[in-house]
């Protein structure tokens, strides 16, 4: 692995201190691992095993991982302890009160972190303040509200209600939470990452019970690349060399990762304009820096998708073959199964079949990193057809 960048802050023994962290919450529980055996069967592979994130702690999507662990984190240390030690009980303390005060965390999001930060922020007797760019989800600004942050729409774009997150939390003395890493702002996004490691960790956990052999192959979906990297840097950590290969999937529109691997020179490349997609959660024009290293160094193959792509995705995981699960997946959550259908069952993508090796031993894990964020689109995908396959 010489030359490559160092995943040593995706350590095993990182992840099982974020693990550990995430078993306090008194809602904790591991998200239902799903194995689909007639799709499988269908479309000629061993195995596609989905993880469903719509379970994770009622909010519907894997985001609250990252930020409830870089909260946890930033309380712990300002109170002095280390985070294995937090516990609830701290929560109701006057040393709580004395040494943290009164906080607010600020973020900029699309939905599901700003909804992981707002719920974090509240478990832990806090304050947020959400931005959202313009054009968001009315269902997914009301639940950020629900949690009792105030939400700002913007009138731009997802990077720029970034900055402006940031200046604000500068010039209000706010503790930015932000999911995704720029030069000079490493420390919180690098907890953001490992706190993900728990879903990975929970998948092999699962695995392991069941007396399954490792995936070949993970699909991961990417906005700014920190889940992927995340899920990435556990593989290396834990397995080396015999890792799965992996997939990295971006809208078309916002292929920020795709197009900064692609160009070769090592820096990061930014994906400008609307970034029009139905997959909001991944229409993020700027690749985290932390990300794009660990990507670029250890992916395998990056992939561009159409929103048909997802749509398709979506449908076919909430119509399954007869003794299949029924998982409720949103566009940027299907995105993953949606492309790995089209791949093995489009001949126009047999060339990707064979690069990537899929074939009748291949054993594939997908993850579902939402449900239904946005309930009305999801029946207007589902239920109507909208974005019909090509
Ligand atoms: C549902 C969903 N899936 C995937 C992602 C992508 O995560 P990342 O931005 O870390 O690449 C997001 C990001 O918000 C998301 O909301």
């Amino acid at each position: 692995m010489r030359g490559k960048c160092s995943v040593e802050f995706m350590s095993q023994s990182v992840s099982r201190r974020v693990r550990e962290f995430h078993r306090l919450f008194p809602d904790y529980q591991p998200t239902p691992l799903q194995s689909l055996r007639q799709l499988a069967k269908k479309v000629n592979v061993d195995k596609i095993w989905i993880k469903d994130e719509s379970f994770r702690f009622g909010l519907n999507a894997f985001k609250v991982l990252g930020g409830s662990y870089a909260i946890g984190v930033y309380l712990s240390k300002l109170i002095g302890v280390d985070e294995g030690d937090f516990s609830f009980e701290l929560l109701k303390s006057q040393e709580y009160k004395e040494k943290v005060g009164n906080l607010t965390f600020i973020t900029a999001t699309d939905g599901n972190h700003g909804r992981g930060v707002a719920w974090s922020a509240k478990v832990f007797g806090q304050e947020a303040v959400v931005f959202m760019p313009k054009g968001s989800s009315k269902y997914r600004i009301n639940n950020i509200k629900k949690e009792n942050a105030e939400v700002v729409v913007t009138n731009e774009y997802y990077d720029e209600t970034v900055k402006i997150a940031a200046n604000f939390a500068r010039e209000n003395n706010g503790v930015l939470i932000q999911d995704t890493a720029w030069k000079g702002y490493v420390e919180i996004p690098t907890l953001i990452m490992q706190g993900y490691s728990t879903l990975i960790d929970e998948i092999m956990e699962d695995l392991e019970k069941q007396g399954e052999s490792l995936p070949t192959h993970v699909f991961l979906q990417a906005g700014v690349g920190s889940l992927a990297a995340a899920i990435q840097g556990y593989l290396i950590t834990r397995f080396g060399d015999n890792r799965p290969l992996t997939v990295i999937i971006e809208p078309h529109n916002a292929a920020c990762l795709y197009k900064s691997v692609k160009k070769g020179d090592k820096k990061p490349h930014s994906v400008k304009g609307s970034l029009s997609t139905i997959m909001a959660g991944l229409a993020c024009g700027k690749p985290n820096i932390l990300a794009l290293e660990v990507l670029r160094d250890y992916a395998d193959f990056f992939v561009s998708c159409s929103d048909e792509i997802a749509a398709k995705g979506m449908r076919v995981l909430g119509n399954p073959l007869v003794n299949d699960p029924k998982v409720i997946s949103g566009e940027s959550g299907a995105v993953g199964l949606g492309l790995l259908i089209e791949i093995l069952e489009n001949k126009l993508f047999s060339g990707f079949k064979e690069k990537m090796n899929l074939t009748e031993d291949s054993r594939i894990l997908v993850i579902s990193t939402e449900g239904d964020t946005d309930p009305d689109h999801y029946r207007n995908v589902v239920w109507d057809g909208k974005y019909p396959s090509r």
